[in-house]
């Protein structure tokens, strides 16, 4: 099976040639996949049919180990049976789409902010990929930006002043500063992780900027300074150029390297249409590679 990537933007972002994920099992293959990983950061297949737990299989055959430790497994029990399996929809256990003052709908709006996934905890995500099962009628578009190319077009002098730095991430604070309430027992469950400001891939030495609307605070600044800091590099990082939007089509499942981009989705009328989406998230530890021929 040759794999090609069409490159969907100018610095990231590929589609990849016909193939039907649940068939691909052999190292050759998933070795594929992951190089066009480091190269482009965000992969899309087209028609794919997973269920959620041949959607699971495929991602731990590609990146060994799952993130089951997600914010809102704190709020509530996945609808999935296991909690590697996110539920990214905004319909209830029932499939009714949500009132407008549902908590789980509250808690999702948030990924309307930018963010990577699993960055509140320790490991952080790696991969994270996403599943289109049922879309709206109208545009509900993700998009992405290319944190390698923000790291690579900062000044030298900034990327100086970042070395070292620690930043603290927590799902509830990209929550709280939307006005979502937590109570005493589920804050106590979403204390967050420090990561580095910046990261660099094992395989390739290319580095990025680790940022997330996650980031509340950086360890070795005083918090105004840093809150400050954190803000003009999320501008910085965001900007038109390094960003990539998806227009979803039925069957579409993409995935994206939380260590070398930032995501958010867009806005639409989410209280009137039906979005059902399914996420897996793997955890960066070790090498990919090595992980997956041990399992
Ligand atoms: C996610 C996410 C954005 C979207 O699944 O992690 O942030 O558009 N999704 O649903
Ligand atoms: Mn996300």
């Amino acid at each position: 099976m040759t794999l090609e990537f069409r490159k969907l933007h100018p610095l990231f972002a590929a589609e990849v040639s016909a193939l039907d994920l649940r068939d691909v099992h052999d190292e050759g293959n998933l070795e594929r996949i992951r190089a066009g990983m480091d190269e482009h950061a965000v992969l899309v297949f087209r028609d794919q049919a997973f269920s959620s737990e041949e959607q699971r299989d495929f991602a731990t055959r590609l990146d060994g180990e799952l993130h089951r430790k997600t914010g809102i497994s704190v709020l509530q029990k996945s609808r999935f049976g296991d909690e590697a399996i996110t539920d990214v929809s905004n319909v209830d256990a029932s499939g009714e789409v949500l009132e407008s003052d549902s908590r789980k709908r509250l808690y999702g709006l948030a990924n309307r902010l930018w963010h990577t996934d699993a960055s509140f905890q320790d490991p952080r995500g790696r991969y994270s990929m996403l599943a289109a099962v049922a879309l709206p009628p109208v545009a509900a578009d993700t998009e992405f930006a290319d944190m390698r190319a923000a790291y690579d077009a900062l000044a030298d002098e900034t990327k100086a002043k970042l070395e070292g730095l620690r930043v603290h991430h927590s799902i509830a604070y990209s929550r709280i500063t939307l006005g979502f309430d937590f109570s005493e027992e589920e804050s106590d469950q979403l204390k967050g992780a420090i990561q580095p400001m910046v990261l660099e891939n094992p395989r390739t030495g290319r580095r990025s900027l680790y940022l997330a609307s996650h980031a509340s605070r950086i360890l070795d600044r005083p918090i105004p300074d840093g809150r400050l800091l954190l803000r003009d590099l999320m501008e910085h990082a965001t900007a038109p150029e390094f960003v990539y939007r998806h227009s979803w089509r039925r069957g579409d499942f993409v995935i994206w390297d939380n260590r070398a981009t930032m995501h958010r989705a867009r806005p639409f009328e989410d209280t009137r249409h039906r979005r059902e989406m399914r996420r897996v998230t793997t955890l960066d530890i070790g090498d990919p590679a090595r992980i997956a021929q041990a399992v």
